[in-house]
């Protein structure tokens, strides 16, 4: 899988769905961020995240598991290879259906947090839906409900301070093409995802949510 994200890292760093939008805006706003603030950025990709919050004035650390990401750390969010504490923020975006265990990458997320811990995901829609995520890219694991986040943030030792609705345009072409998804393949994402695509576009539910550390 590692190798695999590192062979998309120019086609993550380019894509216009990943370099801007309103939930990135979101989420650089929940954590705050200012000249004082440290920041991580988990599951950095094409490193967006990252670098708006460095032009809002935070010192930021990336993690990834791919090195073709070129993360300042390569490593998992379920195993965060820092000390408790360590940061101001920690941030992540659209990226933790990806991860095998999620529960455990929000509570590493929480551990080496010390203020607050500012998730943004694409939310479930039905299983025909994540079966076209898993034809179009065998790494994904699941999307989750709003429900199942607020639970991951409170087993997590996370109070739910915010969290926000929003859809975001997708482009299903320009989609398939970046996870390499193609021919039979592609046909049978299109047929699963059925009416949800409409002149070759998709509205994504997605979620930011932001939790504060309990005392
Ligand atoms: C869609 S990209 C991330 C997008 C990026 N956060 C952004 O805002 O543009 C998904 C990333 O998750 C990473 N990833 C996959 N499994 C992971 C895991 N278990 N822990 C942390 N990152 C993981 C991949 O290497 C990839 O870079």
């Amino acid at each position: 899988m590692t190798d695999l994200w590192s062979e998309r890292a120019q086609a993550y760093r380019e894509s216009a769905i990943h370099s801007q939008g309103e939930d990135l805006d979101l989420l650089v706003e929940l954590c705050e961020p200012g000249e004082s603030v440290t920041a991580l950025d988990v599951a950095t990709g094409g490193g967006h995240v990252a670098r708006r919050l460095r032009e809002a004035g935070c010192t930021v650390f990336t993690v990834d598991p791919a090195p073709g990401m070129q993360p300042d750390v390569v490593a998992r969010g379920e195993e965060l290879p820092f000390a408790d504490s360590s940061f101001d923020a920690v941030a992540c975006r659209v990226a933790a259906h990806h991860f095998h265990d999620v529960l455990a990458a929000v509570k590493e997320m929480a551990r080496v947090a010390r203020g607050r811990v500012v998730i943004c995901d694409n939310t479930f829609v039905s299983e025909s839906s994540e079966e076209a995520d898993r034809v179009r890219d065998p790494s994904h694991v699941r999307n989750y409900g709003a429900a199942e986040w607020q639970s991951f943030f409170e087993l997590a030792g996370l109070e739910v301070a915010d969290m926000r609705f929003m859809e975001r345009p997708l482009e299903i072409e320009l989609w398939l093409a970046r996870a390499g998804c193609e021919g039979e393949d592609a046909q049978r994402v299109r047929e699963l995802l059925g009416d949800r695509i409409v002149d070759g576009w998709m509205q994504l539910p997605t979620l930011v949510i932001k939790g504060r550390k309990k005392a």
